[in-house]
């Protein structure tokens, strides 16, 4: 079934209201699915790194998913969609909430069955540059019994799980929201994206 897409006025309400929202159907299934296909040539090419975390330089056990960063000057054509795409709703958010939001930075993750990617929040220790965090999911057919889930903490105490299902987008407000990427059984890919405002000078 296609569920008609959610209108970039009602994702800045959501925002405004929870600090956080899930977009079905951000892009068409052809458009995800050549995302699916884009980012598992590169894996398959042996274009994907381990991820680090913060100022570390070797492979961590906190986080177990290979990355490539989408590189503005050499985007493949389906993730120049995406890009125009989430381009399109920053401009609406800085229009209806005054983020102030200036570029975007995304990358390909691609966890093993098994990965996972513990408890963290996504504004880096030393720069408040990150204010919007937002995933995109590339798995078709992705089940409950699959696992997977990315688990937000919410502020009441509670959490909510939102399982990587094709085409949907999660938008979270980097600063407020501790998340965490369940194990999988399996390979489990996505578009980590963070919407930036203009960095204040770091004080260390
Ligand atoms: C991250 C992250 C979540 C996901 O890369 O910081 O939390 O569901 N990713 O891939
Ligand atoms: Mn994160």
């Amino acid at each position: 079934m296609n569920t008609p897409p959610t209108p970039f006025h009602d994702i800045a309400s959501a925002l405004a209201g929870e600090g956080w929202c899930v977009v079905p159907d951000f892009l068409s299934a052809a458009q995800t699915r050549a995302l699916a296909d884009d980012c598992r040539a590169l894996r398959d090419a042996q274009r994907l790194t381990p991820a680090r975390v913060g100022g570390l330089r070797t492979a961590t056990p906190l986080r177990s998913d290979s990355t490539h960063w989408f590189q503005a000057d050499a985007l493949s054509a389906p993730q120049q969609v995406f890009v125009d795409r989430l381009d399109a709703l920053r401009v609406t958010l800085n229009r209806e909430l005054m983020l102030g939001l200036v570029e975007c930075e995304s990358h390909y993750a691609v966890y093993p069955p098994g990965g996972s990617y513990t408890r963290h929040l996504d504004r880096l220790r030393d720069s408040d540059a990150r204010v919007l965090s937002a995933v995109f999911y590339l798995n078709e057919a992705w089940r409950v019994a699959d696992g997977g889930a990315l688990r937000l903490y919410l502020a009441n105490g509670s959490s909510h799980d939102i399982f990587p299902h094709a085409g949907t987008l999660l938008l979270f407000l980097s600063a407020q929201f501790e998340h965490e990427v369940l194990p999988a059984r399996r390979e489990r890919m996505s578009i980590a994206c963070w919407m930036r405002q203009r960095a204040l000078a770091p004080t260390f």
